[in-house]
C-alpha cells in the first residue's frame, strides 16, 4: 500500500503562489547577476561582430565560425533568461512574464545545446574535455525538456527540479572562466613552460570541475530546499487532510 502523501511531497502550485522570502536570505541573486554579465560584455561581442581574428578558440573554418557565432547568440539569450527565472520577485509578480522567459530560455535552449554539441566536438581541446562538453550539451538539453514537459503538466514541484538542473549546468559556462583562473594558478608551478600542453589540461580540469561542481550544486540546492523552512510548520510526515 502506498503511505500517505506528506505536506513535504505537495506540489508547491504554479509561478507566482511561491512564499515571500526577505532579500538577505537569497544574497546570491546580485552576484550571479552581476558575473552574468561581466561574462557577456566580456566575452561575447568578440563572436557577434564578424571578426574572426578576435575568436579566442582555435577555428577550423569559416563555417565554424558561424556556428560558434549561433551558439555564442543563443547561449546569451539562454543566460539572460537564466537570470529573469532564477529572480523570485519576477516569479511571485509576474508570473506572465516568467512564463513568457521560460518559453524563451527553452527555444533558445534547444537549438543552442545542438550547436554546443557541435562546437564541442569540432573543439581542439583533447578528448577528455570534449567528451565533458558533450555530456555538457546532452545533459542541457535533457534537463530542460524534462523541466519544460513537467511544467506543461503542472507538475510544478519536479517543473522546479529539472529547471534548477538546466540553470545550473547554463552556468558552468560562466562558472568554467572561474575554475581556469583557479586551475592555472594550481597547476603552474608543476609545468616548465606556460605552452599549448599547459593550456590544454588547464582547459580540460576546468570544463570537468565547473560540470561536476555545479551539477552537486543543484543536487544540493534542491534537498536544501525541499526541506521545510521553519520549525513551526507543519510537521514533514503530518499526512495531508
Ligand atoms: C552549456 C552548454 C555549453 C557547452 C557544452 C559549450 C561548449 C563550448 C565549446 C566546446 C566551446 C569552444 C571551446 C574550444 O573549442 O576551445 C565554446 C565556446 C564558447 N561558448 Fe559555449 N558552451 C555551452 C554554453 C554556452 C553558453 C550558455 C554561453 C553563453 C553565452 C556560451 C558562450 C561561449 C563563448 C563566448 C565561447 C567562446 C570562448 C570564449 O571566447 O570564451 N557557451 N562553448
Amino acid at each position: 500500500m502506498n503511505p500517505a502523501p506528506t505536506v513535504a511531497d505537495r506540489d508547491p502550485g504554479p509561478p507566482g503562489l511561491a512564499a515571500r522570502v526577505p532579500w538577505w536570505r537569497r544574497p546570491w541573486i546580485v552576484p550571479l547577476w552581476a558575473v552574468t554579465a561581466i561574462f557577456i560584455v566580456w566575452r561575447v561581442p568578440d563572436y557577434l561582430g564578424f571578426t574572426p581574428e578576435k575568436s579566442l578558440v582555435a577555428l577550423r573554418s569559416h563555417e565554424h565560425y558561424l556556428v560558434m557565432s549561433a551558439h555564442v547568440a543563443l547561449g546569451t539569450v539562454a543566460l539572460v533568461c537564466c537570470c529573469l527565472q532564477m529572480w523570485p520577485w519576477l516569479r511571485r509578480n509576474r508570473p506572465r512574464a516568467h512564463r513568457i522567459s521560460g518559453r524563451i530560455y527553452v527555444a533558445a535552449v534547444i537549438p543552442g545545446s545542438l550547436l554546443a554539441l557541435a562546437t564541442s566536438v569540432q573543439s581542439m581541446v583533447p578528448v577528455p574535455g570534449r567528451i565533458g562538453n558533450v555530456m555538457l550539451s546532452l545533459l542541457w538539453l535533457g534537463t530542460t525538456l524534462v523541466g519544460f514537459r513537467m511544467a506543461r503538466r503542472r507538475r510544478f514541484a519536479e517543473h522546479r527540479r529539472w529547471m534548477i538542473r538546466s540553470f545550473a549546468l547554463c552556468f558552468s559556462i560562466v562558472v568554467n572562466r572561474l575554475w581556469t583562473a583557479l586551475w592555472f594558478a594550481v597547476l603552474m608551478p608543476f609545468y616548465p613552460a606556460v605552452d599549448v600542453a599547459f593550456w590544454m589540461d588547464v582547459a580540460v580540469a576546468s570544463i570537468w570541475s565547473s560540470l561536476l561542481v555545479n551539477v552537486l550544486l543543484a543536487e544540493w540546492w534542491i534537498e536544501r530546499t525541499s526541506r521545510p523552512r521553519r520549525p513551526t510548520g507543519p510537521r514533514r510526515d503530518t499526512p495531508v487532510p
